[in-house]
């Protein structure tokens, strides 16, 4: 993004910050958020959803929802949608604009695969460069036509905008290429509309929202021991999903910016409640555990199957350097923003390895941390599939100009990064309302040096 665009969005200003105390709530979870409204919708009646996600990835599915004929109001943090069913749906007037959410776009090509029109999809400038080969090459083995642009970098990809047009599908047995729960999800979404059995195998297990809500709602989806092999078999299904009211817990991802500031802030103490805890996605608790941060979880209750609880860090001394890879790469992949913020002000070399998904999300990942990092003053080392990180031990930053490169989570690793730095930091606030839109407010609440202009 260039600094002549930035300057025509609020700048978040940053300095070094006294300690960030206080109990507070991050918006509902993302992930779980997209799947609540999209299997409200397909549901038959009406179904209310509490503690919905805030951000625009969320509003891009309940718009891509209201284009396919069905009523989703949302009021603040809750939203009533009015389920159609599988087979209610009714071909859209206008291309869905999935805006920043790959997500959005990748759920609903498994949705769209199995309907009997054509739909256009579109998104933003980040949208749309990254990989859909990876989901339309399975939905076209079921049956679907999925149209898109030339993938530059990828010989057998394609790029948004898409045109997929949906129809009769039949199931099929697939591993997939990458652990990714948006591919999974979409699979599990058009094998839900597929004559036969569709068998999805998983190389590592992504976050199970999908299995865990469509499981409650009494759709035929199973899962072995291990959860990385999913079963969907509509066989004798009367095609419904119950229609239950739908809690969603809070952003763990969101959470992890405020509790990785807590661990590197001196003298911080923060507690973040209702959060979600589902084991797929706490890989930075055990990170910052492993770090030597000072954490408290406590599980209070559960939604849909998936764990709540209230996540408390305190500041306890400079952190020690540690290694990401594995499993933990994969159970902390949208944490690695923030992680990265703790690993540049421990003391020692981190090393971050598997994570070459993150060079195909929002911006490429590893790319924008190196950058920003650098920018900091800290030392970073890029590798194709991570990077490592020399940490100043605790000693302040240099500040200057974040360039998010329309990535809310580097702009709010940015932030957080400003917590600590001499000069003033610049954040432009446009890019963190795709996720957390109270960011800079809770950041303030809690006592931190950041002004808004
Ligand atoms: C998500 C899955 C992950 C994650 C993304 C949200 C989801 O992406 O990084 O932020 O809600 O299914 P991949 O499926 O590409 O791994």
């Amino acid at each position: 993004m260039s600094g002549e665009e930035t300057s025509l969005h609020p700048m978040l200003r940053l300095g070094r910050s006294g300690a960030l105390r206080g109990v507070c709530r991050v918006p509902g979870d993302k992930s779980i958020s997209h799947r609540a409204l999209l299997f409200s919708a397909l549901c038959h009646g009406s179904v209310e959803i509490g503690g919905l996600g805030s951000g625009g990835d969320n509003a891009s599915t309940a718009g891509a929802l209201r284009a396919l004929g069905v009523s989703v109001r949302v009021e603040g943090t809750s939203a009533s949608v009015q389920g159609v069913g599988l087979s209610g749906l009714r071909e859209a007037g206008t291309a869905l604009d999935c805006g920043n959410s790959g997500t959005t776009m990748r759920l609903f090509c498994g949705l769209l695969a199995g309907q009997p029109f054509a739909t256009t999809l579109t998104g933003d400038p980040s949208l749309s460069r990254r990989p859909m080969g990876r989901v339309a090459k399975p939905l076209r083995q079921m049956g679907a036509r999925i149209e898109g642009q030339p993938d530059p970098a990828r010989p057998e990809g394609i790029l948004p905008p898409l045109v997929i047009t949906g129809g009769s599908l039949r199931g099929i047995d697939y591993t997939l290429p990458v652990a990714s729960a948006q591919l999974k999800s979409a699979l599990v979404l058009a094998g839900l509309q597929a004559k036969g059995k569709t068998c999805i195998e998983e190389p590592g297990l992504s976050r199970d929202h999908t299995e865990r809500m469509l499981r409650f709602l009494g759709a035929p989806v199973s899962t072995d021991a291990t959860g990385r092999r999913i079963v969907v078999d509509p066989t004798g299904w009367n095609g419904e999903l119950r229609a239950a009211e739908v809690d969603v817990p809070g952003d763990l991802s969101s959470a992890a910016f405020l509790l990785v500031a807590a661990a590197v802030v001196p003298g911080s103490d923060v507690t973040v409640e209702s959060v979600g805890l589902n084991p797929t996605r706490t890989g930075a608790l055990d990170v910052l555990r492993a770090m030597s941060a000072k954490i408290e979880v406590a599980q209070t209750g559960e939604a849909m199957g998936e764990p709540v609880g209230r996540v408390r860090v305190c500041w306890s001394g400079a952190l020690r350097a540690t290694r990401i890879a594995g499993e933990l790469a994969l159970r902390s992949i949208d944490e690695i923003p923030a992680l990265a913020v703790a690993a540049a002000l421990a003391q020692g070399r981190s090393e971050f390895a598997d994570l070459g998904e993150l060079r195909v999300k929002e911006s490429d990942r590893i790319a924008s941390i190196a950058r920003e990092l650098q920018r900091a003053g800290i030392a970073v080392e890029e590798f194709a599939d991570g990077f490592a990180v020399v940490g100043s031990g605790g000693a302040p930053v240099k500040g200057g100009q974040v360039l998010p490169d329309h990535d809310h989570r580097i702009a709010m690793a940015g932030a957080i990064l400003g917590l600590l730095s001499d000069q003033e930091t610049l954040v432009p606030s446009e890019d963190i309302a795709t996720s957390f839109p109270t960011f800079a407010e809770i950041i303030q609440s809690l006592g931190g040096n950041l002004r808004s202009d």
